[in-house]
């Protein structure tokens, strides 16, 4: 799929059919994320696959927002290192936004689940080190809906050489 139009056309996809992922697409999804930029080129990351059902439901149970968690095939977690780079949030969040257009690219669909207000206790589930930051939990897997999004004008977010002047 051309860039521009998986931009435009990936939606967050919260039903899912019940088709498993196939390896190899994972790892195109997995890849992306590996591709994304960060400072300095440090990658703090880690990438979670979250594929036993167990793991799911705890997790998905710890989520405010993403207690469909379990009804997806698979989740990944994205976790950042402050110890690698003083910029964990920008750098994991840019490779989570790679998997979630990997993922749409390929056919797949997934949502950004916010881990922020039980941060510690699916960190705590993951087994992921005190230290480091989880910044997004995303559920992925087939779509079974496909959900209309809106967005702001261009005209209403965008300034030229000076905020707020047209
Ligand atoms: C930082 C962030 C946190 C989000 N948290 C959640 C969440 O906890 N649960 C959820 O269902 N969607 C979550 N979303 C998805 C947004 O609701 C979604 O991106 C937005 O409504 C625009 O829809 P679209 O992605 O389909 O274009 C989150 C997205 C971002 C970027």
């Amino acid at each position: 799929m051309e860039v521009l139009q998986a931009i435009k056309t990936r939606r967050s996809i919260r039903k899912y059919k019940k088709d498993p992922v196939p390896q190899e697409e994972l790892e195109k999804v997995l890849d992306a994320g590996r591709w994304a930029p960060s400072a300095s080129n440090l990658q703090p990351w880690k990438f979670i696959v979250l594929s036993d059902f167990k793991v799911k439901e705890k997790v998905a149970k710890s989520l405010a927002w993403g207690k469909f968690l379990d009804e997806a095939p698979l989740g990944i977690a994205v976790a950042a290192d402050p110890r690698v780079s003083s910029h964990p949030v920008e750098d994991g969040s840019i490779a989570a936004y790679s998997i979630l257009l990997a993922a749409h690219a390929v056919g797949l669909g997934g949502c950004w689940l916010n881990p922020s207000a039980s941060e510690e206790e699916v960190k705590e589930i993951l087994g992921i080190p005190k230290e480091e930051r989880l910044i997004s939990v995303m559920s992925i897997g087939y779509p079974a809906e496909a959900p209309s999004s809106t967005r702001k004008e261009l005209k209403d977010i965008t300034f030229t050489n000076r905020y707020g002047s047209k």
